[in-house]
């Protein structure tokens, strides 16, 4: 059995995973930066990662009961992420390298978040729905071109404008919730009722910006409470997502779907997808929450499934799913 590690820092959280080639996670260490207002200065969470490496890295393997000789290579997140982070997270990488004589595997972000879900679900041919704060992604895998390597996963449905949780935020900013405010916008909504807002649909794409606009608008102006706001803002972005992700699996025959992405964690986005899934015969599926956020396991698993074509890539802050 081999073993290897994986280490995330595109963000807020810098993260050692260490994982074994059945997909077994052994440890999932991490430590996310935070401040008082909620914001994000890139260079103060480079400097946050530098700090914590070793300590987390030192947990890691005695969480798992390793040491550096039984490390077959190190995986790292390549992108996409802020630059300041990317680099701190490779530069960690490449010192543990050169003196420990390991291999890196510079991986995609986004693919491992999917890879992740996948293994622990053991999930065969799976419609994935990728939903944080950035992405809004409606993706499906094609079979591998060359035998022995991964496939491709293509994106065939996204948001044109913002990323869903990012509109969440915006609004969420709004009513004055604080940051992130998806769970607080979930909570609101439980006593909300529903008023129209723009459904934007566009072929397989999405489009949240003018749902955020007329909200804004109806808000301020008094026209409409909190919790109505909130209801109808999920109600329509959510029904807006599950549309286009029913279509996606309409198309491609897949009868397997799984939610991924920190948006993933509202109940009322889930529950509207098990419906949709129960409708087509086809079956839901999620990641435990420890393997939702990012970490490090998700990319030494990824890194252990793309490690034949890829390696020393240095960053890549803009890295699409579909480029893999
Ligand atoms: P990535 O780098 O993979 O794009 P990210 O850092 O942008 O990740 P995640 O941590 O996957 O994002 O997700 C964060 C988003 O999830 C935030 O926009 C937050 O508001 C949203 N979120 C969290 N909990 C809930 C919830 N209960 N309902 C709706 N949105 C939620
Ligand atoms: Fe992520």
């Amino acid at each position: 059995m081999e073993i290897f590690i994986g280490v995330e820092s595109t963000a807020h959280t810098f993260g050692v995973g260490v994982v074994d080639s059945s997909g077994r996670v052994l440890a999932n260490v991490k430590d996310s930066y935070t401040s008082a207002d909620g914001g994000m200065i890139p260079d103060k969470v480079a400097l946050h990662h530098k700090e914590v490496a070793e300590r987390i890295r030192e947990e890691a393997f005695s969480v798992a009961g390793i040491a550096w000789g039984d490390v077959s290579f190190i995986a790292y997140s390549a992108g996409p992420g802020l630059d300041p982070a990317l680099w701190a997270g490779y530069n960690i990488v490449k010192v543990w390298s050169e003196k420990e004589g390991k291999k890196i595997v510079g991986v995609n972000h986004c693919c491992a978040h999917l890879s992740i879900g996948k293994v622990w679900n053991k999930l065969e041919d799976a419609c994935y729905l990728y939903v944080s704060g950035v992405n809004t992604q409606v993706i499906v895998e094609t079979p591998p071109t060359v035998a022995g390597r991964e496939g491709k996963y293509l994106i065939i449905g996204e948001t044109l404008d913002i990323g869903l949780g990012n509109m969440l935020d915006k609004f969420g900013r709004v009513l004055g919730l604080g940051f992130p405010a998806g769970a607080a916008m979930e909570k609101l909504a439980l006593q909300g009722k529903y008023v129209e807002l723009p459904y934007a649909v566009k072929g397989m794409d999405v489009s949240f910006s003018g749902i955020l606009t007329k909200v804004e608008q109806m808000y301020k102006s008094g026209k409409i409470s909190k919790e109505d706001a909130c209801f109808s803002v999920q109600e329509t972005a959510f029904a807006m997502c599950t549309e286009v992700v029913e279509r996606a699996m309409a198309h491609t025959g897949k009868k397997e779907l799984l939610l991924v992405g920190g948006v993933g964690a509202n109940m009322r986005f889930c529950s509207m997808l098990q419906t949709m899934c129960e409708e087509r015969g086809a079956k839901f599926f999620k990641v435990p929450m420890d393997l939702a956020g990012d970490q490090g396991a998700m990319i030494a698993w990824e890194g252990f499934l793309r490690r034949d074509s890829y390696g020393d890539v240095s960053i890549k802050p803009h890295w699409r799913t579909d480029e893999v």
